[in-house]
């Protein structure tokens, strides 16, 4: 049982893509492990949000992950704003964390491009923050994609640093952690790739969708003429439909409209049909248990609540041995 840190967004609403690639690993994780995740609101403050849209996508995410199966008796699920230790830790790790490492990190080269008007020092020291997210909890794996590698690269380098200024070995390396290796990709609708919120709304399925509006988007998802001859090979559009059937649909539907293709006796809308059904009975479920919990405002508190505990629990120790260590002793 290793302890785990995972912190997740809060972006907006979560697509079948977010499901397969994070949620369900987040299910898996806290069967096996002793795993702290959480709302990242305080770096969500980097894109300067609203209050409103501030509290509401919280709350979105918060109904959402308690929706799908994340189980505040079985992992510490806390909102990172509730735990203040995280914010004071942030402020010494700062202290030993180099500009010149920080500009070197790709996501603030990429943000430098792409949000040009906010450049704030939030962004630059980003990965202090997360290092601190994953430090404050000692976890030894944190599961994340290639794209914040680099992130856990400086988490271990901050690590490192603090305990050679301070002659200790307090901090441990944490390690990315990857279930078993089967890390899913979920294609979109559009075939431009992963299924993804950026592609546009016609490319991802969103649990949040009522059903007409779900078998509307499946009815129009880009395929291609049909196969002319057997055993063409599939079209991107078309395989992507597949590989989304391998996640909702049962063995023999997906064997069924497999050999129709290989005999190039297929009809899409008959596939787009089956799929629609498919994924409206997947999705359905768990829409209406994301209804009742934005709803449930009592269940969402109490799980808020149970997870700061655990959290706070655990960062406020950390902080203490690090004030220790630092030197803030009492008169
Ligand atoms: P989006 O690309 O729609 O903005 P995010 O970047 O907010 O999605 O993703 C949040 C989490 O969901 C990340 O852990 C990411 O790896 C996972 N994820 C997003 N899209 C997919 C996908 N199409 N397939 C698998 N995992 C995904
Ligand atoms: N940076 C992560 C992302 O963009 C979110 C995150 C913040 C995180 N703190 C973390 C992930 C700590 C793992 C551990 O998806």
């Amino acid at each position: 049982m290793a302890r785990v840190v995972s912190g997740i967004r809060p972006t907006g609403k979560l697509h079948l893509g977010n499901y397969f690639g994070a949620v369900k690993n987040f299910l898996k994780m806290q069967e096996e492990h002793d795993c702290f995740f959480f709302i990242a609101d305080i770096h969500s403050l980097t894109t300067h949000p609203t209050p409103a849209d501030l509290h509401n996508n919280v709350h979105q995410v918060l109904a959402e992950h308690l929706a799908m199966g994340v189980d505040p008796e079985k992992c510490a699920l806390f909102v990172q704003s509730d735990v203040p230790a995280i914010s004071e830790l942030y402020t010494y790790m700062n202290m030993n964390a180099y500009i010149g490492e920080l500009e070197r990190s790709t996501s603030f080269k990429d943000k430098i491009r792409t949000q040009k008007s906010n450049i704030n020092a939030g962004l630059l020291t980003y990965p202090v923050l997360m290092a601190v997210d994953i430090l404050v909890h000692h976890a030894e794996m944190v599961p994340v994609g290639k794209d914040q590698q680099q992130h856990l690269e400086m988490t271990r380098t901050f690590a490192n640093r603090f305990n050679h200024m301070y002659g200790t070995d307090y901090f441990k390396e944490p390690q990315a952690y990857s279930s078993t290796g089967e890390l899913v990709k979920v294609p979109g609708l559009t075939a431009q790739g992963k299924m993804s919120k950026s592609s546009g709304d016609a490319d991802t399925i969103m649990f949040d969708e009522d059903e007409k509006g779900l078998r509307k988007k499946i009815m129009r998802a880009v395929t291609d003429n049909g196969p002319t001859e057997p055993g063409e090979p599939k079209s991107e559009g078309l395989q992507n439909l597949f590989d989304i059937m391998e996640l909702v649909s049962d063995r023999s539907t997906i064997e069924h409209f497999d050999a129709l293709h290989t005999e190039a006796t297929i009809r899409y809308g008959d596939l787009k049909k089956q799929l629609a059904e498919d994924v409206v009975h997947f999705v359905a479920p768990i829409k209406e248990k994301i209804d009742h919990y934005k709803q449930d405002t009592a269940a969402l508190a109490k799980a808020a609540r149970i997870g700061a505990e655990k959290a706070n629990e655990s960062a406020e120790k950390t902080l203490k041995e690090v004030r220790e260590i630092i030197g803030f002793k009492k008169f």
